[in-house]
Formats: C-alpha cells, structure tokens, sequence
C-alpha cells in the first residue's frame, strides 16, 4: 500500500511540470527562451555540420530556396517541421530512417536559429515524440 502511493506521488511530483509545461504550451510550440544555452550551441554546431550535406542541395546553403522552399516562416511549428523531415512530403524524400532523433533535433535547431530565424531550440525529446506516427 504504502509502496503505491510513493509510487503515484512519484508520478504526479514527475508529470506535473510535463503536464503544465504542455498544456501552457501546445505542442509544437515555438519561441520558448533557451534555457539549456550548452545543449544549444551542441546542436547548432551539429546542425551547421549536417545541413549542407543533407538539406542545403535542395533548400540552398543558406535555405533561401532552390528545388525546395527558402526555411523561414514555415518552421515556427516544432511538429510540422519534425513530420516532414522524417516522412517527406510530395518533392522532399524521408530522412527518418536514416537520421537520429539527435541529428534531426540538430538540423532543425540550426534552420530554425539561422538567418534572421529566431524560433528556438528542438530537442531530441521533441522528434522523438513527433516522429510516431500518432496525430498526423
Ligand atoms: C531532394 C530535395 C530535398 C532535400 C534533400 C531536402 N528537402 Fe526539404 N523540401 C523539399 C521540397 C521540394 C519541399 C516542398 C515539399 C512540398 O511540396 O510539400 C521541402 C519542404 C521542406 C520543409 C517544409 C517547408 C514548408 O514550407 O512547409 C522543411 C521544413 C524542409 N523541407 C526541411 C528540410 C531539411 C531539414 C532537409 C535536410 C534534412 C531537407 N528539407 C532536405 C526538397 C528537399
């Protein structure tokens, strides 16, 4: 008995600040401050590795547009940005069976925080969860 109720309150003392955070933020939300300001320079610097290598043959190398669309406006939504790297959409092929969580968390911090972007950071927490299949 006693084990169970540490338990629950082990699970409300955990999800509370999930679940307040969430339900102040919806998901995909963008602008929040950088709070981990370390983990954000890991991923920009990740980012800044990855993308010519992978995204700027089509957005252009400094995602202005080429085949694919200039990355500006269109990625203020965490979700939506994480949807189409992973599965693709019509011209843009799938990278989600090829990039980590990280990686992807990597690039989109570093499009999303480059050339006048200001929308903040996307963690490996943050495609993990937009990555299932659940709410297209
Ligand atoms: C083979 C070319 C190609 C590559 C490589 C590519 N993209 Fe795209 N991307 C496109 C095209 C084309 C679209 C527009 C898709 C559509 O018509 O819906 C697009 C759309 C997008 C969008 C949505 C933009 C919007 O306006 O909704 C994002 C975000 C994006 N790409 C990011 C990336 C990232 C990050 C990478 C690297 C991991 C990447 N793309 C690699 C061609 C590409």
């Amino acid at each position: 008995m006693k084990t169970k109720s540490y338990v629950i309150l082990a699970l409300t003392v955990g999800l509370g600040p999930t679940l307040i955070a969430r339900a102040e933020e919806p998901a995909g939300a963008t602008n929040a401050p950088i709070q981990n300001v370390q983990l954000f320079s890991q991923l920009m610097a990740e980012g800044r590795a990855a993308f010519p290598q992978v995204c700027a043959g089509c957005h252009g190398p400094q995602a202005s547009g080429k085949v694919g669309p200039a990355l500006r406006k269109n990625l203020k939504e965490i979700r939506g940005a994480v949807k189409v790297v992973v599965n693709g959409r019509n011209q843009m092929p799938p990278v989600g069976g090829t990039l980590s969580d990280r990686e992807i968390a990597a690039i989109l911090t570093y499009i999303r925080n480059s050339w006048d972007n200001r929308y903040g950071l996307v963690t490996e927490e943050d495609v993990h969860e937009f990555r299932k299949p659940v709410g297209f």
